[in-house]
């Protein structure tokens, strides 16, 4: 028997089972058929016709890895949750993403980069489900799958379409904010490792006293200032060369004991102030400036062990903005309320309605819940099976009042997302990131960006109203993309734009 033999275990099949060949189907005779009764044959075809998982809807491409989160300030005057208070170490889960790409899209793609931490506390599992950048596209969650369609294909071409971005965005001038920093240069960021993370929305606190207050989480990166970039052109090499540039990145680092971190910063806005501030502190496409509401440092974030099976540990990762412990809260953002319904309704489509058993989403806690049952349920139930009931199950133990997430609300039904407020508008924050964040090679590399964007694809109709949106933003800028624009494409428009819904029926009655 050959050494290699000896050394290495022997395969089986997925009972235990050893197998008889790795190379060799049980045939009758050399030259014969292959039997029905070569189990392990069906179970490799078999298998491997149902190895692929539906992709995440948005946020399809990513890589993660783990680490820990410790607590290195005292912040206990905030919250009572017990993965801020002094000196807590807590294992943590950390996803990166794109939005728009599929599952094997190039990482350097311009768009945001999702955010995403799971910490795994003693009281269920935290998550903050962010991006790289502290605000969003639009305000009310029933645009967001719109948004989401306008970013990625059309019907007709399955292609990807700058016509319909626009078109979207400059529909949408809330989108401003958060267009200005796409188009910026975090739109691609060098790598995963130097970027920053921003829960975006707001979320509240509530301390050991019942005392609440509004909070909004920046991780700051440790590995530079949180503005590394690629240029476009770099971008676009890479996409073609290195899909999985970012994710390599990431994953070499740690494998070469180069850990990541970033440290966590808090804005705290006391409860009261919520009522009377000069902008709406939980419209999503706003800051709160940091002259208001100073960062105050929480702890530190590190990355240190990269996953072993990339499908159950991250492609099977269920991140959901709803998981909130005990100290930390939603708040009256209704972006952040809906993604509270959204995503574990998007877990249970994809990975089945038992997919907080799969170990990467498992509580490090006991877990006492009356879910019973259901597709691939791995965690035995007990009996009683009902609540309220006289023996001994569990019994939830109420405590509102020491709840974060709680607030009053009151009046009459609208459809209007949020009352317009003095600083309240949709350009004046995106005006100030280009004139007094971006320094003048940085507002150059935002106009190029946005002129090369627009040369490609997108329609007079369209092309007219994002010089104007960008003139509301910032009227010189809007200019020279103007300029930049009507330079490039030489009098011409970039595309024919697609029929209008009125034309597609006009056809169909004629026809
Ligand atoms: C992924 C919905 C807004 C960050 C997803 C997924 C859904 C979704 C359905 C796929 C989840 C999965 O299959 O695992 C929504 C809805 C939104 C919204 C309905 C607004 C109403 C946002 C915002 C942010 C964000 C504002 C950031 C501040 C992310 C991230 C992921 C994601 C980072 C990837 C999670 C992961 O790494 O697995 N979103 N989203 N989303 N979303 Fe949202």
């Amino acid at each position: 028997m050959s050494k290699n033999k000896t050394t290495v275990p022997p395969t089986t099949n997925d009972a235990g089972i050893r197998v008889q060949s790795d190379e060799h189907s049980l045939t009758v005779g050399r030259d014969g058929p292959i039997v029905l009764n070569d189990h392990y044959l069906l179970e490799q075809m078999a298998n491997f016709n149902r190895e692929r998982i539906p992709e995440r809807q948005p946020h399809a491409k990513g890589g993660g890895a783990f680490g820990h989160f410790e607590v290195t300030q005292d912040v206990s005057q905030y919250t009572k949750a017990k993965v801020f208070q002094p000196g807590a170490k807590t294992d943590v889960l950390i996803r990166f993403s794109t939005v728009a790409g599929e599952r094997g899209s190039p990482d350097t793609w311009r768009d945001p980069r999702g955010f995403s931490v799971k910490m795994y506390t003693e009281d269920g599992n935290f998550d903050m489900v962010g991006n790289n950048t502290p605000i969003f596209f639009i305000r009310d969650p029933i645009k967001f799958q719109q948004f989401i369609r306008s970013q990625k294909r059309r019907a007709d071409n399955d292609m990807r379409d700058h016509d319909m971005q626009w078109d979207f965005w400059t529909l949408s001038p809330e989108s401003a904010h958060q267009v200005t920093y796409l188009m910026g240069d975090r739109g691609i960021p060098k790598s995963w490792r130097e970027m920053n993370g921003y829960s975006s929305h707001t979320y509240s606190l509530v301390n050991a006293d019942g005392e609440k207050f509004w909070v909004k989480f920046h991780f700051h990166t440790d590995q530079g200032d949180g503005n590394a970039y690629l240029s476009q052109d770099e971008a676009d090499k890479l996409a073609g060369s290195d899909g999985d540039y970012h994710r390599r990145d990431l994953f070499n680092a740690i494998r070469d004991g180069d850990y990541p971190s970033w440290t966590l910063k808090w804005q705290i806005m006391p409860f009261e102030d919520a009522k009377t501030y000069r902008i709406n502190p939980f419209d999503l496409t706003k800051v709160w400036p940091h002259a208001d509401y100073p960062l105050m440092e929480v702890g530190r974030m590190t990355l240190t062990r990269n996953p072993t099976d990339f499908h159950t540990e991250i492609e099977q990762a269920a991140f959901e903005p709803n998981n909130m412990v005990p100290g930390v809260g939603l708040s009256p953002d209704k972006m952040l309320l809906a993604r509270g319904f959204s995503y574990a309704d998007a877990h249970r489509a994809r990975l089945g309605v038992n997919y907080k058993q799969i170990p990467v989403n498992k509580p490090r806690c006991p877990v006492y819940s009356y879910s019973k049952d259901g597709a691939m349920r791995t965690e035995n139930a007990s009996d009683p099976v009902y609540a309220p009931n006289s023996y001994g199950g569990p019994a939830a133990q109420p405590d509102m009042t020491g709840e974060a997430g709680i607030w009053q609300a009151d009046g009459e039904m609208v459809r209007e997302a949020y009352k317009l407020r003095e600083d309240d508008d949709d350009f004046s924050q995106a005006r100030a990131l280009i004139n007094d964040v971006m320094d003048e090679p940085a507002r150059k590399r935002l106009v190029s960006n946005v002129v090369g964007h627009l040369c490609d694809g997108v329609s007079e109709k369209v092309l007219q109203r994002a010089f104007d949106y960008w003139r509301n933003i910032d009227k010189e800028t809007g200019d020279r993309i103007e300029k930049g624009v009507r330079d490039k494409l030489g009098g011409k428009s970039s595309a024919p734009g697609m029929a209008s819904a009125e034309s597609i029926d006009g056809k169909q009655a004629a026809e």
